[in-house]
């Protein structure tokens, strides 16, 4: 059975595709940052609960490690959780940023061991994410094939 894991699955996006995932045969593993409503989704679609803040280093640590335990690989990994909030100011961009890009990005280098060869991970955004959105010099320096994880685009 291929096994997904999905942040931010309580509710939203992230509810509705552990269970559509669930529906097509695959084990589902939703995590939430509230152990209380994470878990109340996961019984509800009959899937499997584990905790995750995808802003804590140390919760992205312990579900890397809850999955080397227990020997798991991922063939989905969806990282979904984020955050939209109101107006904006250093606060909220710091909030922004920590949740949906670095914990995205956190969390896919700490579980990229755990998926499968020829696994799928998924970066949910939205249309401010799209390379339409930016200038045409810098597409240019984000589509470069040299470009890697670390590289600087400045
Ligand atoms: N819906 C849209 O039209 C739309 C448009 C563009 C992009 N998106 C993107 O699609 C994704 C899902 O959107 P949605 O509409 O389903 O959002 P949503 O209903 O607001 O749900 C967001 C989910 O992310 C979780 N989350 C937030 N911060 C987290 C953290 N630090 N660690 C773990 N989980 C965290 C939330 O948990 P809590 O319940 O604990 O808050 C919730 O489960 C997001 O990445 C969003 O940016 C959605």
């Amino acid at each position: 059975m291929p096994t997904a894991l999905i942040t931010g699955g309580n509710r939203g996006l992230g509810l509705e595709a552990a269970r559509q995932l669930a529906a097509a045969g695959y084990h589902v593993m939703l995590t939430a940052r509230s152990a209380q409503a994470g878990a109340k989704a996961a019984r509800a679609l009959e899937v499997e609960f584990r905790p995750l803040d995808v802003s804590y280093p140390a919760s992205i640590t312990a579900l890397a490690e809850s999955l080397a335990r227990d020997r798991l690989t991922l063939d989905v990994l969806i990282n979904n959780a984020g955050v939209a909030l109101e107006g904006f100011d250093a606060r909220v961009a710091e909030e922004t940023l920590a949740v949906n890009y670095f914990g995205a990005a956190a969390l896919t280098d700490a579980l990229l061991p755990r998926v499968a060869d020829q696994g799928t991970v998924v970066m949910v955004s939205s249309g401010m994410g799209e390379l339409s959105c930016v200038s045409a010099a810098l597409r240019e320096k984000l589509t470069a094939p040299e470009l890697t994880a670390r590289s600087s685009t400045s």
